[in-house]
């Protein structure tokens, strides 16, 4: 509560600045989160860099910003006060960042970082008496976010949007250091047992960066750093689901503010289109080829925002899919392989498959998955594809590629069982994809993994109902963030 000049005590509004990582699958949970949280009586300055604010404007073809849909028809009739900002990421627009990613992880690193103070005080200072800004919520992956809120005065959330096993990985990486598992890549199999709250969790399946031994790559830099950062966050609020992670949750909440609100979608429905903006690319529509499928016969795959797939396992994931007979939509990035090679797939795949496949650029990943055709998703293991295909009761087919998706595999596979791994070796083979996609789609396994990725969904379901573990979660975290406000 603020001192007004006679001394009066006022209630100044909540003001949070909210800036999301640059990448598709931080931008999607941030937005929902910062419309959330605007819906629960926050003003929210959301800045995005210019770079993503470009290509979400040109995707939609509009040149508008995230929200400007919300702002014209807020849910129930009331305005939510969401600002919008941009700011530049340290390089031109046209830089392609897919193909050189330690270029752009480096310049996240240096640039953006300097110039995210000069950012956060122009903000700060154009706030009014009654919206001076309070808080700042920023992605757990920046290297600032506390030092920048302990500079201005503000109160600092990190947000974290993978699973909390990665998130306690990281945050115990001296442990790991201290017992030889960090960097052990292919050198030592015996399991992790000493992390607080993780029973037991096999080197192979910890993060890349956690393999690798490479610490002075940038992104080992961006995530030791970060890490150390967020050790001086007010909260944590994280994109899972207490019921979910239940162990590993309760011992980091041991340790902090940890608060699991998952899964974070658009308040007036997982599939609802028209309130925000938040695809990097144009979306092709896939409805109504799937329309004329029959129901739970159609494979989805896709792996991803950014995540590359070597092309030898490119090329054979494309002849397994031949071989499976099975139909299906695959979402095919210009950059799966590389930049340099936007056509990467085998000579003749496209027309031997044609009367039974849908090859798209981009999609509305949520609006497939929800569609009664879909059986089954052959998934890179990003988190957000998960928390989705779980929320529409779709079993999964793991290829985990890069960073946290290993960790996120064994959450899918050993531990909750509602997913197979694709192939059984390192390298893939359309052997082993065809049969994979065989057991997946159809037969006794096929039909126990739905039955068991019913009852995650409900308890996603259940955890964002008035009285779940997410609903209740997310409003204590805004009452305590208010009181610590006020
Ligand atoms: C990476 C990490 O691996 C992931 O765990 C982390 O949470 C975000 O960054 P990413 O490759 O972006 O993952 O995958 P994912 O987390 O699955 O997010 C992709 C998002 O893009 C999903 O929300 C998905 O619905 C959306 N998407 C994907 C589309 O809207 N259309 C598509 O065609 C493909």
């Amino acid at each position: 509560m603020a001192e007004t000049q006679d001394g009066r005590r006022r209630h100044r509004k909540p003001h949070a600045i909210f800036i999301p990582y640059p990448l598709q699958g931080h931008v999607i949970p941030s937005v929902h989160l910062a419309v959330k949280l605007a819906s629960h009586g926050f003003t929210v300055t959301f800045v995005n860099t210019h770079y993503i604010h470009h290509k979400i404007s040109t995707a939609t073809g509009s040149g508008a910003d995230v929200f400007s849909k919300l702002r014209e028809s807020s849910p129930g009739g009331e305005s939510l006060d969401i600002r919008y900002a941009t700011v530049s990421d340290g390089l031109p627009l046209g830089f392609d960042r897919s193909l050189n990613h330690d270029q752009f992880m480096a310049s996240l690193l240096h640039v953006f970082s300097a110039h995210v103070e000069e950012l956060v005080a122009g903000i700060v200072a154009s706030g009014g008496e009654d919206e001076e800004v309070s808080c700042l919520i920023a992605d757990t992956f920046f290297v600032w976010p506390a030092k920048v809120a302990k500079k201005f005065g503000l109160v600092c959330v990190s947000f974290w949007t993978e699973p909390a096993l990665v998130y306690t990985l990281y945050h115990h990486v001296h442990l790991l250091r201290q017992n030889g598992h960090f960097g052990c890549q292919d050198r030592r199999e015996d399991a992790i047992e000493y992390i607080p709250g993780v029973a037991s969790i096999e080197p192979k399946d910890t993060t890349s960066y956690l393999q690798e031994a490479n610490e002075t790559s940038v992104c080992h830099q961006i995530i030791f750093t970060a890490f150390q950062d967020a050790r001086g966050a007010d909260f944590v609020v994280a994109n899972t689901v207490q019921e979910l992670e239940a162990e590993t949750i309760s011992a980091l909440q041991a340790q902090m503010s940890y608060y699991a609100i998952g899964p974070i979608f658009p308040p007036a429905g997982f599939t609802n289109k028209s309130a925000v903006r938040t695809s990097l690319w144009s979306e092709s529509d896939c409805s109504h080829w799937l329309d004329t499928r029959k129901p739970g016969s159609v494979l989805y795959v896709s792996f991803g925002s950014y995540a590359h797939v070597e092309k030898p396992d490119l090329v054979e994931i494309a002849r397994g899919l031949a071989l499976s007979g099975v139909s299906f939509v695959w979402v095919l990035r210009d950059d799966i392989v590389s930049s340099d090679d936007p056509n990467p797939l085998p000579v003749g795949f496209r027309e031997e498959v044609s009367d039974r496949s849908m090859i798209v650029g981009w999609c509305s990943q949520k609006e497939v998955l929800a569609h009664r055709a879909i059986g089954g998703f052959l998934t890179h293991c990003g988190w957000n594809s998960i928390l989705e295909a779980a929320w529409c009761g779709v079993p999964l087919l793991c290829f985990p590629l890069y960073t946290d998706q290993f960790t996120n595999r064994k959450l899918v596979v050993d531990d909750w069982k509602v997913g197979i791994n694709l192939i059984d070796c390192k390298a893939a083979r359309k052997e082993d994809v065809a049969r994979n996609i065989g057991r997946l789609m159809g037969g006794d396994l096929g039909d126990e993994l739905r039955k068991r990725v019913k009852e995650v969904k409900k308890t996603l379901a259940s955890a964002l109902e008035s009285n779940g573990s997410s609903a209740r979660n997310f409003g204590q975290f805004v009452e305590e963030l208010k009181n610590k406000i006020q």
